[in-house]
């Protein structure tokens, strides 16, 4: 658990849940659910025995999906990267390589400056999109979620403006190019279209909330001039070729040494005086919520980079709503509106939908740019069947004016909705879900897969009751939910949904803690959160869960990333990672001959991990490329 979930465990209080949210404990409370499940056809993968019996799951109709080719990997918690025979891996990226002219070689004596950290890769690498210049020639754009300051600091601590200033350095994005020589992509250090953006970069608010009120500080009076990006988690790849990178746990960076007068807004966004232990605010006011308390309204939204002009600025699109993002999955609907889905990732919260008020025009790169500006936005409601894991769904319009949304209630207009999106998924009566993290669209099917990582409150608070896509009490284990837009149409208010795959320990349990019927023993695993389909279909699956392999995590190794055949359930492990990584992260290259996969943080909490260099080195987060000894597509 990283320091962002801790602070969310002591510090958040939660709304009350919906009428929607129905107990289903039931359903699993049954020792024999996954049997009585399957007997009575719940969800494609509830089979179990009964479903094995007549075939195994069932299957969307006609398909067989893709082939995955390779020999699954056993479990294992070595300090390296595991891969299936055949594959072979290598270290392309590590926080602290210099990408910009005048950077220097990553020095584990200082761990850096807050100049060569500037200059250099940042830490905790999460989700990265590749942007292909010619067949061996790309940039790749790359967030860089956080720093472990167990080793950006000798004494592990932020304790002055310098220190704050590197930790700022170390946050934000990294883009670099990379060119494939002799087969083998290698960075490309000082290449024109490197750039790092931070948390001081200077951006430009747009949108329905730009230069709102509750935008504006002292130091930008227009309330559209933020400065920089932090903790951005996953990311998004527009089809005009932007980069969209997603703003997540940006509350624990904002505190203050003076009193703090609550709101019900700083509340439900995790926001105190406290904050999460980053300690930036001592030493630059801008983070001092006395000081500034507009301040963390200009954070939490999806930020959009242009990666092919390193002169441009970012643009944060307030159109998308303020939560704590995950990644933002886009979508051009048959019609040429361009869908956003999004997950907000706390236990309880939600997911969204934004849908472009113009469409997509591929003649006119430029007539793009803006489409993000405008539009509408949703939040999912999961109805619940008791003992039911499939059901309906439906989309609820934020919209100032619509489903309750007045000033009466705290909105006085969209700009209020947008900054307070979450308030605002409350009164429309949203579905509180298990921790959504990645979206994932199906390639050429109109089904669409979000993790929902865990929840320890799930079945513990009274306003997280159990419902039907989050069915599990004190879910330790998290799911893979989907769900199935009305007719194709991704811009439909309705929705059908099921249960991809419970995760589960079937070692240990006999109930639904064992997970779906397409966990076994040799496959399980827990906390799924990175979630990316190939060109083919294939879904692969990242964790970033408990690595203790121990207790209700027996057999299950270090993090890992899986392969998933979407129509068919079959799960076949890929990859395990190093001592105490997450595995967070993936791009392909267009031919899928290589594979980009992040290592965010190994040896956090200085976990013994050496990775990547090994011997005594300092661990160091990384991109690394994968890919087949015999040169072929990835997975097949
Ligand atoms: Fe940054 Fe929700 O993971
Ligand atoms: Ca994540
Ligand atoms: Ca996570
Ligand atoms: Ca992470």
């Amino acid at each position: 658990m990283n320091t962002f979930d801790e602070n969310d465990l002591r510090n958040h209080p939660r709304h009350e849940d919906t009428d929607f949210s129905k107990m289903v404990d039931t359903l699993v409370s049954r020792r024999d659910w996954l049997g009585v499940a399957g007997a009575a056809g719940l969800g494609l993968f509830f089979g179990g025995e009964s479903l094995a019996k007549s075939g195994g799951p069932a299957k969307t109709a006609g398909a067989v999906g893709p082939h995955m080719g390779f020999s699954p990997i056993a479990s294992n918690s070595l300090d390296t990267i595991t891969v299936p025979a055949g594959y072979q891996w290598r270290p392309l990226a590590s926080w602290g390589d210099a990408i910009l002219p005048g950077g220097t070689v990553f020095d584990p004596a200082t761990r850096g400056t807050p100049t060569s950290q500037s200059l250099s890769i940042g830490d905790n690498n999460d989700g990265m999109s590749f942007f292909s210049l010619g067949p061996d020639h790309a940039v790749i754009a790359v967030n860089n979620e956080y720093a472990n300051y167990e080793y950006l600091f000798l004494n592990g601590r932020c304790s002055s403006i310098d220190d704050t200033r590197k930790a700022q350095a170390a946050h934000g994005v990294s883009v670099f190019e990379v060119r494939r020589v002799g087969g083998v992509w290698k960075l490309q250090p000082q290449a024109r279209l490197n750039r790092r953006i931070t948390a001081n970069t200077e951006m430009r608010l747009s949108g329905p909330a730009a230069g709102h009120a509750w935008l504006k500080t002292q130091a930008d009076p227009t309330g559209t001039v933020a400065l920089g990006t932090f903790n951005n988690c996953a990311n998004g790849r527009t089809p005009w070729g932007t980069y969209l990178t997603c703003e997540e746990n940006f509350n624990g960076y904002f505190g203050t040494a003076e009193p703090l007068a609550e709101n019900n807004a700083f509340k439900r966004y995790g926001i105190s005086a406290k904050g999460a232990g980053l300690n930036w605010f001592p030493f630059d006011g801008r983070f001092d919520l006395a000081k500034n308390p507009n301040e963390p309204n200009r954070f939490g939204w999806v930020v959009e980079i242009d990666p092919m002009d390193p002169t441009s600025t970012p643009i944060k699109r307030t159109a998308l709503g303020r939560i704590k993002h995950e990644n933002a999955e886009v979508v051009v609907n048959a019609d040429g509106h361009v869908v956003v889905y999004m997950g907000d990732d706390e236990k309880g919260e939600h997911i969204y939908k934004f849908v472009s008020a113009n469409k997509f025009d591929a003649k006119n790169p430029k007539a793009n740019r803006d489409l993000l500006d405008d539009g509408t936005l949703y939040v999912a409601r999961f109805a619940t069947v008791e003992g039911k894991a499939q059901g309906e769904g439906e989309w609820i319009e934020l919209t100032h004016g619509k489903n309750g949304l007045t000033a009466e209630v705290g909105f006085k207009d969209q700009a209020e909705v947008l900054i307070q999106t979450r308030l605002a998924a409350t009164v429309v009566g949203a579905t509180t879900m298990d921790r959504p993290e990645w979206v994932a669209v199906h390639p050429t099917q109109a089904q669409v897969y979000v993790t929902l990582t865990n929840n320890s409150d799930r079945g513990v608070k009274s306003n997280q009751v159990l419902n039907g896509p989050n069915p599990r009490a004190k879910n330790v284990y998290g799911q893979i939910v989907r769900w199935m837009p009305k007719g194709g149409d991704h811009t439909s208010n309705q929705f059908t949904w099921d249960i991809f795959a419970l995760a589960g320990n079937p070692t240990l349990h006999k109930d639904a803690y064992a997970g779906s019927s397409n966990i076994t023993p040799d496959n399980m695993f827990n906390s799924p959160d990175g979630l990316a389909f190939d060109r083919d279909g294939r879904l692969w699956i990242q964790t970033d869960g408990d690595y203790s392999n121990a207790k209700e995590f027996a057999g299950m190794g270090n993090n890992q990333m899986l392969c998933a055949n979407a129509l068919t359930g079959e799960i076949k492990r890929f990859m395990v990672g190093p001592v105490a990584c997450e595995i967070t992260g993936i791009a392909f290259t267009p031919d899928q001959k290589t594979m980009f996969v992040g290592i965010q943080h190994p040896g956090e909490k200085l976990a013994p991990s050496h990775f990547p260099e090994g011997g005594d080195a300092v661990p160091r987060s990384s991109v690394v490329t994968i890919t087949r000894r015999d040169g072929g597509v990835i997975g097949t």
